[in-house]
């Protein structure tokens, strides 16, 4: 990689800026705390953090005490952390999450680190910043819950340290608004850089081995991830902060019978239902399209970071995939076929040593403070090399199915990629004219 110019720098940022932050300009951003470790953007970090939600000491304390309380949830079983366990990369380990009473979810627990700087939070981008999401886990059924903010305020109003607390910091009683204010600011304080990769970028060479640098060459070349996953000054994270469909729900269901079926259950702009929809019911599955009502984003999902992916499986927003050769298996055969299917995935044709290349090169995108346990990861990982559900060498090398330069034209006898719910022509409500006797 090498330094965008000037010019091409400030343009690219510009137009970041514009597609997905929507924080007024006249807003002035806290100061980043510095020094910044190397691969966090100075940057971004102005972009993603106005003035107002500055992460001070008090607030990152109390956020980062409420972080870890269990007494936010029902029964007292449950907290942020049990879901996003600091020690285990903020994630859980587990395909999908568990909330109270052991229910399962329908997702997997993303990381909170640098969650701070996504454009957007959640698999399908439903909140848009920290403090609205926070606000969710705590009311949502099979997670944390409570039935209603009056009844967290109300619980955290007889925890005498809180109200102490609370006056302390926000100079009030407890609100809402201000726990979510203070659990945002200590995620604030979760950024990660300092991967063995970000001393490859920065020069040292011998940083990266000769496995790990054909990896990275794979990756921004035949292997074509940096399409959706490029890693460079303007995109810090290896994600483009976007939404696609590379077919990981595809092989659970008929994708256009399920969106005529959720375009009639979604109330317009109720964020709580849309969380509902997405952890508890199969209308999980239609991704950003809960969000956005867009044909184009049935069954899309957020592009997540790269950053520390190495400790965080498994993998995808359902969990389905085990390890990161699953992964590599899944996007090399072109991912799974359905009609909307992103146009950026095709056969890649990759052979099993470049496969463990850029597996290797993947695994050095983890905090070095996490090395011993990127490590058992990564040797763990290994170790089920021999199961491989998702491999289909024939289909990725091209002996098998569509060959990847054109795409194949559906079959429209058995059904039309555009005919959707209320879309198409079929749900279109009748003139009032034939209701009339
Ligand atoms: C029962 C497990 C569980 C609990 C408890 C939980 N989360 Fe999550 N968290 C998840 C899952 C699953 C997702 C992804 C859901 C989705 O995208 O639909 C998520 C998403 C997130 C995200 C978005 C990250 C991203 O990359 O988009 C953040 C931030 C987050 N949680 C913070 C919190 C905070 C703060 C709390 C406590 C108030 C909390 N979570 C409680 C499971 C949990
Ligand atoms: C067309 C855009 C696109 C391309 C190309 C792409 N990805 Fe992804 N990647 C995504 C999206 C979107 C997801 C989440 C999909 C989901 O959960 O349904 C994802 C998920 C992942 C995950 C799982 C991360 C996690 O936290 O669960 C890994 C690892 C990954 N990609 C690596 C790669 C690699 C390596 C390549 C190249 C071989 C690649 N991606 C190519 C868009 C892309």
């Amino acid at each position: 990689m090498r330094t965008p110019s000037g010019v091409a720098l400030s343009l690219a940022v510009l137009l970041w800026v514009h597609e997905s932050h929507a924080a007024p300009e006249t807003q002035s951003s806290a100061p980043p705390p510095s020094p910044l470790p190397s691969g966090v953007s100075a940057v971004l970090w102005k972009l993603s953090v106005p003035a107002s939600a500055a992460p001070t000491p008090e607030r990152v304390a109390l956020g980062e005490k409420l972080f870890n309380d269990k007494r936010l949830s029902l029964d007292d079983s449950t907290s942020c952390a049990t879901c996003h366990d600091p020690n285990k990369g903020f994630t859980d380990g587990k395909p999908v999450a568990e909330g109270v009473k052991g229910q399962k979810g329908m997702r997997n627990s993303p990381t909170v680190l640098n969650a701070l700087f996504n454009a957007s939070q959640f698999w399908d981008g439903r909140s848009s910043t920290l403090e609205d999401q926070a606000k969710l886990p705590i009311l949502n059924p099979i997670e944390m819950a409570m039935p209603s903010p009056e009844a967290v305020v109300t619980k955290l109003r007889g925890i005498p340290e809180y109200v102490t607390a609370f006056q302390a910091v926000f100079k009030r009683d407890i609100t809402y608004d201000d726990l979510a204010s203070a659990i945002a600011a200590f995620e604030r304080t979760q950024f990660s850089g300092n991967a063995r990769f970000d001393r490859f970028i920065h020069g040292e060479t011998n940083a990266l081995n000769a496995s790990e640098r054909r990896g990275w060459a794979l990756f921004n070349g035949k292997a074509r991830c940096n399409s959706c996953h490029a890693g460079n000054a303007v995109s810090p994270l290896f994600s483009d902060q976007k939404f696609h469909n590379i077919g990981v729900a595809a092989h659970k269901q008929d994708f256009p019978q399920l969106a005529r079926e959720g375009v009639k259950v979604v109330r317009l702009g109720d964020e709580r239902q849309i969380d509902e929809l997405a952890l508890q019911t199969r209308f999980s599955e239609l991704g950003r399209f809960l969000v956005t009502k867009q044909e184009n984003d049935v069954g899309a999902f957020k592009t997540p970071t790269l950053r520390n992916v190495g400790i965080t499986g498994p993998y995808m927003h359902d969990g389905s995939l085990t390890t990161l050769w699953d992964v590599m298996d899944h996007y090399n055969k072109g991912g799974v076929a359905n009609p909307y299917l992103d146009g950026g995935m095709q056969r890649l044709g990759l052979t099993e040593p470049e496969i463990d290349d850029l597996v290797a090169f993947v695994f050095t995108l983890t905090d070095e403070r996490f090395t011993k346990f990127n490590g058992q990861e990564l040797a763990r990982q290994r170790a089920r090399k021999g199961q491989r559900p998702e491999r289909d060498t024939a289909v990725a090398l091209g002996k098998k199915g569509n060959l990847g330069d054109l795409a194949p034209n559906p079959d429209l006898s058995v059904k039309n990629p555009a005919d959707i719910g209320v879309y198409g022509t079929e749900t279109l409500p009748k003139p009032a004219s034939t209701k009339q006797p």
